[in-house]
């Protein structure tokens, strides 16, 4: 049976922006933000603290949280490491994403350490942030394909998965980074997932790289899941995986749910006019298909 309502948490001013390399002003993030809680956004990634060395854009997480946090929307904050969890606790934050990758060799690109070091890392501090009251979830990259290391197996996935369901987080995304999952894939992990860790919050994040990311959706929603992570405007990637093009649209995921008869609580003209809000200081025109249709900027 299909949920009759999801809930997407909007990756947009965050996995959207993080690979911009023009920078792109605070205040400019900041409207983008508000009219994506206008549109009825619930939950949104709103930025990083990653190392502004590694990723220039999200240098200014401090000033957009400050101006971000309200108690109506789970604002989240990506981190990768204890200085990262550090600077958003210091800046408040309450509801913070930990991120690492199923695959070494992505995550030495990414996070300069192997998965093992990452984890031994960050599963002790997810003990301390939930006695902190913090909301926790991790973000498992690399969860079907590695760019560097191709195929990955579920079952590799899916013990990394257990690691941080037993270390005690809110919510697993779970991502396939590069777009190269194919429904029956998606399918597959997500029954696994959600059968395995039924009272984690699962969500599944998908990048619409080759045009499977709707396809992927669909597939999650019928394993049961009822969280997706997506970006206003497709925009998006890792900087740190080839070919990691734009997250799956959010206008587009919403439109299909709508059709379907499954709420999502989020207007669509609103969500335009967030889009256009942001489209002006992006390098590229946005190109996902209800934007492209409906804009009037
Ligand atoms: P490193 O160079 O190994 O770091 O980078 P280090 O621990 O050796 O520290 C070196 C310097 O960085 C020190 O400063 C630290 O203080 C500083 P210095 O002494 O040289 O002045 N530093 C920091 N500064 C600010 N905030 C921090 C921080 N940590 C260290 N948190 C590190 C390791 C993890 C920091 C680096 O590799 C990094 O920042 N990587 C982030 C990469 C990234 O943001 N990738 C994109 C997000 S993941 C993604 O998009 C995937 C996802 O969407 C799901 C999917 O689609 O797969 C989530
Ligand atoms: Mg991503």
């Amino acid at each position: 049976d299909l949920p009759n309502k999801v809930t997407i948490i909007e990756v947009g001013p965050r996995d959207g922006l993080q690979n911009v390399s023009v920078f792109i002003s605070t205040e400019a993030k900041l409207q983008f933000i508000d009219q994506l809680k206008k549109s009825g956004i619930k939950e949104m990634e709103i930025t990083s603290f990653v190392s502004p060395k590694w990723v220039p854009q999200m240098q200014d997480a401090e000033d957009i949280v400050w101006h971000s946090l309200d108690l109506n929307t789970r604002t989240i904050v990506l981190t990768p490491n204890r200085s990262g969890i550090q600077r958003a606790r210091l800046s408040n934050c309450q509801e913070i994403a930990l991120f690492v990758g199923v695959s070494n060799t992505f995550n030495q690109k990414n996070i300069n350490r192997t998965t093992a070091q990452a984890t031994e890392e960050l599963l002790p501090l997810i003990k301390e942030l939930k006695e902190q009251g913090v909301f926790v979830r991790a973000c498992i990259s690399t969860a079907f394909y590695c760019p560097f290391e191709g195929r990955v197996e579920e079952k590799e996935t899916i013990q990394l998965c257990k690691q941080f369901v037993h270390a005690g987080v809110d919510e697993l995304s779970v991502a396939d980074t590069i777009g190269m999952a194919a429904p029956h894939e998606s399918y597959s992990l997500f029954s696994k997932l959600t059968t395995l860790f039924s009272t984690t919050l699962i969500t599944a994040h998908f990048h619409d790289t080759r045009g499977m990311a709707l396809a992927n959706i669909f597939a999650a929603l019928q394993a049961g899941v009822s969280r997706f992570d997506t970006s206003a405007g497709g925009i998006g990637g890792c900087p740190f995986a080839p070919g990691a093009s734009g997250n799956v649209a959010t206008e587009d995921v919403v439109f299909m749910l709508e059709r379907m008869g499954i709420q999502t609580g989020i207007q669509l003209p609103l969500l335009v006019q967030a889009i256009d809000v942001i489209a002006p200081h992006l390098p590229k025109p946005i190109s996902s298909s209800f934007y492209t249709l409906y804009s009037k900027a």
